[in-house]
């Protein structure tokens, strides 16, 4: 087992084991922002990942080094998988930290599995990390492992980080195990989330259900270890993508991408894990509908739909699905005609250099999740439009909304307000779109991932040190 001085602890690893038929394995980068984000942080401050391969296994395999990065798998049963992964982190916390699109469901049996999940990734890390080592430990699945380490290890420094919104004091008091989660957390000395509301709402929560002293953003435990709860927008290896779409073969590619759509005036791009928090099936209907109403022609405009699967076994994904395959072959139904869909829908994932070219080929980018953390999708498509064009439509619910405030902002709930958005994009000029981007490229240039670790690693390294009780 090798000995890290910074520790990333998350659900997944960076990287899904897929084995073939024929039983041969190999790795395949896994889906989602939190991987997008923190691996160029784990290259370039050269730690180890702890985390679940993906798939069920019975049995322990050692860590390994996959592509200069040094991973430590921990193994989930098929039981596990079910009732801590499906059941307890997608099933109750996921809709329940979003809004509660999709009804949450509680069941102690998930609880239970979740306890035990979270102490298997607590000991991992307590193995892998070198003395006074900082661990890092991401998102809602593992929400028990701060204090659960703590318990074994008091010398390290643990940072914990919220990838999605933390809900409101209403919502969140639904959980029946409401204060073990908030204790779990303080186990942390400093806990990151992507808005200051969220972390308020945190501060809030632990005020009045656990009962400790808060001073603005700060908490004091009853043995005076004091917690840090702020917000620490994340973001994306900017200049990474940047040189991707720079070069000739993504160009290429792109230049392939719209000559196979019949070189539409305007080509509009959804781009999600297929997830109901993300407001895929209200964004093709306004589309539908500008294309029924007549305001959009397809000789000007054709809809690209990316959704990646995603938690496939869950019951309201399966459900999801279908809705929208259904409404997708309604509209190419109703308005497409011979080799030429209304809406080219993929259910597919594709590597980084794939969406780097339907990002350059894309005149349109539509993201409308009815809540999300961030979305690191809007930031990918910033950063791959270096010539200051294309436009940026975003949902206001997404937290990426509180940077990219040029985007042409829409409320996802809203289908007339969005056909209206839909449009003015569309139609709007060279200069406008140019203005509004090149803010944006500001922002995220700027604000870039390594930025954002470097900002969250430093602020945990320059906290007190609470052993020293003369602090
Ligand atoms: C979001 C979450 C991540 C998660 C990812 C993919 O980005 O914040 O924690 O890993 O979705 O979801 P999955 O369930 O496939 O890991």
């Amino acid at each position: 087992t090798p000995q890290a001085d910074l520790v990333i602890v998350a659900n997944r690893l960076p990287v899904d084991r897929v084995v073939a038929p024929d039983g041969t394995a190999s790795w395949r980068t896994s889906p989602g922002g939190l991987v997008t984000a923190l691996e160029p942080v784990l290259r370039a401050n050269d730690g180890a990942w702890i985390g679940w391969p993906g798939s069920a296994d019975d049995e322990e395999f050692e860590p390994f080094v996959e592509d200069g990065l040094s991973l430590v798998p921990v193994v989930l049963s098929a039981q596990e998988v079910e009732e801590f992964y499906e059941g307890f982190s997608n099933g109750t916390l996921w809709p329940l930290y979003h809004d509660v699109i999709a009804k949450p469901e509680f069941h102690r049996e998930w609880w239970d599995s979740y306890v035990t999940v979270n102490q298997r990734f607590a000991d991992r890390a307590a193995e892998v990390a070198a003395e006074g080592a900082t661990v890092w430990v991401q998102d809602y699945q593992l929400q028990l492992v701060p204090q659960m380490l703590r318990t074994q290890r008091p010398d390290l420094r643990i940072g914990f980080y919220l990838h999605i919104p933390f809900p409101p004091a209403e919502l969140f008091s639904q959980l029946p195990w409401r204060r073990q989660i908030l204790e779990g957390l303080l186990g942390a000395d400093l806990i990151g989330f992507q808005l200051p509301g969220a972390a308020a709402n945190f501060v809030r929560l632990v005020r009045s259900r656990v009962g400790h002293k808060t001073h603005r953003d700060t908490i004091y435990l009853p043995d005076g270890r004091p917690v840090k709860a702020t917000a620490f927008p994340i973001s994306i290896d900017t200049a990474g993508f940047e040189a991707l779409a720079r070069s000739e073969s993504v160009e290429k590619r792109a230049a392939e991408i719209r000559e196979a759509l019949g070189n539409p005036r305007r080509i509009f791009l959804g781009v999600d894990r297929l997830d109901y928090t993300k407001g895929i099936h209200s964004r093709l209907r306004a589309f539908g509908e500008l294309v029924g109403d007549g305001k959009l022609d397809l000789e000007d405009a054709v809809f690209v739909q990316v959704a990646t699967p995603s938690r496939e076994r869950v019951e309201q994904y399966r459900i999801l699905r279908d809705e929208i395959e259904l409404l997708v072959g309604r509209i190419n139904g109703d308005h497409g005609r011979i080799g030429r869909p209304a809406i080219s829908y993929m259910h597919s994932s594709y590597p980084r250099e794939e969406m780097a070219a339907l990002y350059r080929a894309a005149d349109i980018m539509v993201v409308t999740p009815f809540r999300d953390g961030m979305n690191l999708v809007a930031k990918e498509y910033v950063a791959c439009r270096f010539e200051d064009d294309g436009a940026l439509v975003l949902s206001e619910f997404a937290g990426a909304a509180a940077e990219l405030r040029q985007a042409w902002l829409v409320n996802p709930y809203d289908i007339d307000g969005m056909k209206a958005t839909l449009l003015e994009a569309f139609a709007a000029g060279e200069k406008e779109t140019g203005r509004r981007m090149r803010a944006m490229r500001r922002t995220v240039v700027q604000h870039d991932v390594a930025r954002w670790a470097e900002s969250f690693l430093s602020e945990l390294d320059g906290l007190p040190d609470h052993h020293d009780k003369s602090v």
